[in-house]
């Protein structure tokens, strides 16, 4: 008789250890079998009267064994569903009712969104394209081809085993990309990821995000780049803010210009990211090259356009005074869940 009982206990102890909990089903099933009030461990002890007066204390300890192997495996569990790590899958419980906040949009989409909006406002339409792409569209339609020295402006990442493929350096490949299937006019916004062979710092990443605007019509001139381009700042920046532009040199724009918003100099901090001027860069743009046009098969006398491309990056750091690029890309919920 007392042999088969300590047989049984020894079974039990064997159960609990190989049953596995892998939702709140069973969870709630090991829960009332093993922990709660009416467990079938609490009975056993009382069955302590059957056994032999030298097996006593072997039996005791048995059933104890049973009862701590279900309490840690109990622990083990809810330790692991408290945790903020909730790696393993059922942890994930997408029948539960969601609680509080239930997530929120990275600073990066929430400028991409903000720009996307402004310039929707005025026609602009989105065109997205791939971030792998060939030599053609990043380059050499875009005016620069293999030995020219803009190439060196940004350093790529070539893609060994994908022969003349490489990670894009700017959304300006979906220009050629998009003139080369579409005919005028054209007014769109690209936004995306782009990547540079570049030192990780606090002040610039090896990958990033810009956002790229081309119009091409009839007699557009460098009037109307500029005046979208203040409409741009104004809306994104405040109703006062006021931009300069600045000549300055890419292969697929002439003339080609840098924009900079007046940021001022109010603190010590607008006197470092200025660098004393109170003036900030905010983008590339200029007047697309009649040549890039030839390539995409547009004809330069009939048309003409222009082009503006921005980094999205800088300027969430400049809006949510972010001090560190690298924030964005560390996926840490301190920081995600300020926004
Ligand atoms: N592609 C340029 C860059 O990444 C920006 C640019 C876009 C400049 C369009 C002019 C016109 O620096």
């Amino acid at each position: 008789m007392s042999q088969s009982i300590f047989e049984q206990v020894k079974k039990l102890i064997a159960e609990i250890q190989q049953f596995s909990i892998t939702d709140q089903a069973t969870a709630e099933q090991f829960r009332t079998q093993y922990i709660g009030s009416k467990n079938v461990i609490k009975p056993i002890f009382s069955l302590i009267g059957q056994v032999p007066a030298d097996r006593k204390k072997e039996f005791g300890q048995l059933v104890n064994q049973a009862k701590q192997t279900a309490e840690e495996k109990w622990a083990a569990y809810s330790d692991n569903l408290n945790s903020d790590a909730g790696s393993s899958a059922f942890h994930q419980d997408m029948t539960m009712p969601v609680m509080g906040k239930p997530g929120t949009k990275h600073p990066i989409t929430i400028v991409l969104d903000q720009i996307v909006s402004i310039f929707e406002k005025i026609g602009f339409e989105v065109a997205e394209d791939m971030e792998i792409e060939d030599d053609w569209n990043n380059f050499t339609a875009l005016n620069t081809p293999e030995d020219h020295p803009a190439r060196d402006m940004q350093d790529t990442f070539y893609l060994k085993d994908f022969a003349g493929r490489l990670l894009r350096t700017h959304t300006s490949s979906v220009q050629s990309r998009f003139m080369s299937k579409h005919k005028p006019p054209i007014r769109i916004l690209a936004p995306g990821k782009v990547y540079r062979n570049e030192t990780i710092s606090a002040r610039s990443h090896c990958q990033f995000h810009q956002v790229e605007g081309l119009y091409i019509d009839k007699s557009v001139s460098m009037a109307d780049l500029k005046q979208t381009l203040l409409y741009f700042a104004k809306e994104m920046f405040g109703s006062d803010t006021k931009i300069r532009l600045r000549p300055s040199y890419f292969p697929f724009t002439e003339p080609s210009a840098e924009m900079d918003i007046y940021w001022g100099l109010k603190d010590a901090t607008d006197h470092r990211i200025t660098k004393g001027t109170g003036w900030l860069e905010i983008l590339g743009c200029g007047m697309v090259d009649p040549a890039v046009l030839s390539n995409c098969g547009i004809n330069p006398n009939e048309y003409s356009g222009f082009a503006f491309g921005m980094g999205i990056e800088r300027q969430a750091m400049l809006l949510y005074k972010i001090p560190d690029i690298r924030y964005y890309f560390e996926n840490d919920l301190r920081f995600l869940n300020q926004f």
